[in-house]
């Protein structure tokens, strides 16, 4: 066989020629045919030419009327080299011609075929997965915790990381706040309860990052979104942990814990009353059930509307004090997304809608 040599996109022989009209009469959705056919056919014609399969796939996409780019015939020698037998594997093609795509790695490969078998993935799980373990990776590579550590007291995060929490669940917050809640204010060996867990996201935090393997977790919600989250009314019922038997609380109430002035009959007073009264709810029973020198972290935010502003986060602070829990953190956390306005103009209001939630973090004094 004569040695290859790099050579230019008018180089191609004649003995080539016929091959390379066949692979342009492929039809553009049969890539696993067309790999074959470069694989078996097109591919050894070149190497005895002294033409590397590479250059031969590049020489062929820059000939004047071919109408498959090079990243296509790529796409088709891969599909085909890696799945050779596709039409025996017992998932549908489109599945492998994504993994023979997209995934490098043979055990991974392997692994994600076996993942969709089990869990009848349907093509966008794949996808999605894909991408999900592509984002994970890059963020692992990026930062030394295998999340974005937020190194001042304003986290600002453009977009959930799609690792942590369901997509689309609503009041989900960014894997990202919690991860760096984690890393200021627990220890590791600590035992982390989320009595609002919502989708998970405390608990994905912890099983999906090395950094946080050590900390315990367990999850409560009045709606358990997974098997992982134990069903609890912790307004009615409470937190369902010893006293004094917890490292650190991790507090996220719903929207709906605040006044929103919309409801017929409504009463500034009576609402303000409310919300106060749920919040030193869970704020007594976070305190009751930490240990001394344990750690809450609650997000919480000044609301306003026609029936004023209430600084929350100014009233949470005096509540946790009258509770036994010192200040020992503030953050702040800029939405990106538009709040929902409530109802009167920032003209009639004079207030304007907050753009800010706040984590506030305590310590539970011992007595
Ligand atoms: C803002 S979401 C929490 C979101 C969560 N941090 C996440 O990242 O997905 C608030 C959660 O509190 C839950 N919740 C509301 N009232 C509750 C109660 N009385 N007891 C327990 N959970 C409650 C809601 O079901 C909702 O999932």
């Amino acid at each position: 066989m004569a040695k290859p040599h790099h050579g230019t996109a008018s180089g191609t022989s004649s003995s080539l020629e016929p091959l390379i009209e066949r692979v342009n009469a492929f039809s553009a959705d049969h890539y696993w045919d067309l790999g074959k056919f470069l694989v078996e056919r097109v591919i050894p014609a070149a190497l005895k030419e002294g033409v590397f399969a590479e250059q031969m796939l590049k020489r062929m996409a820059e000939m004047p009327g071919f109408k498959f780019p090079f990243s296509m015939l790529k796409q088709c020698q891969r599909y085909y080299t890696y799945y050779p037998n596709v039409e025996k594997c017992p998932l549908p093609e489109v599945f492998y011609f994504e993994l023979a795509t997209k995934v490098d790695d043979s055990r991974k490969r392997d692994h994600y075929e076996k993942q969709a078998i089990a869990n009848k993935w349907t093509i966008s799980d794949l996808q999605k997965k894909i991408r999900e373990d592509e984002h994970a990776r890059r963020e692992d590579v990026k930062t030394r915790f295998g999340f974005d550590l937020k190194e001042r007291n304003i986290w600002s995060v453009d977009s959930p990381d799609p690792r942590f929490g369901k997509p689309n669940a609503t009041g989900r917050l960014p894997g990202q706040v919690v991860a760096n809640a984690f890393f200021y204010y627990t220890e590791p060996g600590w035992v982390i309860v989320d009595p609002m867990a919502g989708s998970g996201t405390t608990g994905d935090v912890i099983d999906a990052l090395p950094y946080f393997q050590d900390r315990k977790y367990r999850m409560y919600d009045i709606e358990p979104s997974d098997a992982r989250i134990r069903r609890a009314n912790i307004l009615l019922t409470g937190i369902p942990e010893q006293t004094g038997s917890i490292d650190y609380v991790l507090l996220d109430p719903p929207h709906d814990f605040y006044p929103r002035g919309t409801e017929s009959g409504f009463s500034p007073a009576t609402a303000q009353t409310d919300t106060l009264m749920k919040l030193k709810t869970i704020l007594r029973e976070s305190a009751r059930i930490l240990k001394p020198g344990g750690r809450m972290s609650i997000i919480v935010e000044q609301t306003a509307g026609q029936f004023g502003i209430v600084d929350f986060p100014f009233e949470v602070t005096n509540l946790a004090r009258g509770l036994g829990l010192a200040s020992h953190g503030k953050v702040y956390l800029p939405r990106h997304i538009d709040v929902a306005r409530r109802p009167g103009s920032p003209e009639t209001t004079k207030s304007p809608l907050s753009e800010c939630r706040e984590l506030l973090t305590f310590e539970k004094q011992s007595s």
